[in-house]
């Protein structure tokens, strides 16, 4: 058996307010101690968008109720709510920009974006206080790049998923941009080929990549701050529909995938504790608790199985995978909250967190 710190993920979309049919704050932290995941933070792009401290506070209120694991949160803005960064910057962890249309409209324009980075109240350049976080892919970088670097302030990239996207922020670091970035376990495990076989059900924003970009990610892993499993619940209906939305669920499958990809020698433990607990922890300034802890049988194998999932969306697609590694218990500041397939843990037991908090 291994011990791990207790895990972080840093992007996750828990829908609740508005969409508990996707998953809840129940399901969703009792997917992510399954996963070994012991603090995550969830995304503001909710059915109604986490754009102003009452609606951040009603949501924070909902979670305290029922979350398993620490939860954190991120506020949102769509270019009109500057008012209220000052009122809410110490409640959340950063602020989540939309450059390209996914699940929730939150789209903004270049003239937003740039007027937004000059609002959130983001000390540079020692890099203090919290970080914008940008869905920036494809044609949308270089755009965000050029604002990055006019501004100074701090910014993780999430997802990136392509050759392109990489080349373009390993030369904006080593210019000096206050920069970090994040791939996803899908932009990792699956290709372009996987989408023709799993449907909608491989069907995300950014789209799976051709293998030559995912070789490109596996091979410059130095150059990636954190894995982030964009946990995208989308019921099994809506993904059957005409108009399937965008969105895979990843908190149970991230840890078993990269225990196995350090079986096949792809990566080292230590690389899963630097981009799954090290790495988040100072770039969004995490409260650690060195009795929150995960252990795992590096050596147990089993096969993904639907029917065994916590998340409220019941499917992943990694299903009918076969993985090495088993997360076997978790434990959440000194109590047991996961053995062997079970939550333990009493709803409403996690912690909401702040930075540095
Ligand atoms: O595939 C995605 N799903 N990409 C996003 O950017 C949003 C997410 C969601 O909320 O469903
Ligand atoms: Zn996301």
């Amino acid at each position: 058996m291994i011990t791990l710190p207790g895990l972080i993920d840093i992007h996750v979309h828990l829908r609740t307010p508005g969409q508990e049919e996707k998953e809840d704050f129940y399901s969703g932290t009792q997917a992510a101690i399954a996963g070994g995941f012991t603090t995550i933070l969830d995304m503001p792009n909710n059915e109604n968008p986490i754009t102003t401290k009452e609606l951040l506070e009603e949501k924070i209120d909902i979670a305290k109720q029922n979350i398993v694991c620490d939860v954190g949160f991120y506020f949102g803005s769509l270019g009109d709510n500057f008012a209220q960064f000052p009122q809410i910057e110490k409640e959340v962890f950063g602020l989540k920009l939309f450059l390209n249309p996914t699940t929730g409209n939150f789209l903004i324009d270049e003239e937003k974006l740039i007027r937004i980075y000059q609002s959130w109240p983001n000390p540079a350049p020692d890099g203090a206080g919290q970080p914008i976080l940008l869905h920036c892919e494809g044609e949308t970088l270089p755009l965000a790049l050029k604002v990055i670097k006019s501004s100074g302030k701090r910014t993780h990239i999430c997802h990136v998923s392509s050759q392109m996207e990489l080349s373009q922020i390993i030369k904006a670091k080593q210019a000096g941009l206050l920069i970090t970035c994040g791939v996803t376990p899908h932009h990792l495990f699956l290709t372009e080929e996987d989408s023709k076989k799993l449907g909608p059900y491989g069907l995300m924003k950014p789209y799976l990549k051709p293998q030559k970009d995912v070789d490109f990610l596996w091979q410059n892993l130095q150059f990636i701050d954190l894995i982030e499993s964009d946990h995208a619940p989308h019921t099994k209906t809506e993904k059957k529909s005409d108009h399937p939305p965008f969105g895979v669920p990843g908190l149970e499958t991230t840890l078993p995938l990269l225990l196995t990809a350090v079986h096949d020698g792809k990566l080292t433990l230590d690389d899963i504790i630097r981009l799954m607990s090290t790495n988040p922890v100072k770039i969004f300034n995490i409260p650690t608790d060195p009795n929150t802890k995960v252990e795992v049988d590096p050596n147990e194998q089993y096969t993904i199985n639907n029917k065994l999932l916590y998340t409220k969306c019941g499917w992943s697609p990694f299903a009918g995978k076969k993985v090495r590694g088993k997360i076997n218990s978790v434990y959440l500041h000194g109590q047991k909250v996961f053995d062997q397939g079970q939550i333990l843990a009493e709803k409403g037991s996690g912690k909401i967190l702040v930075p540095n908090g």
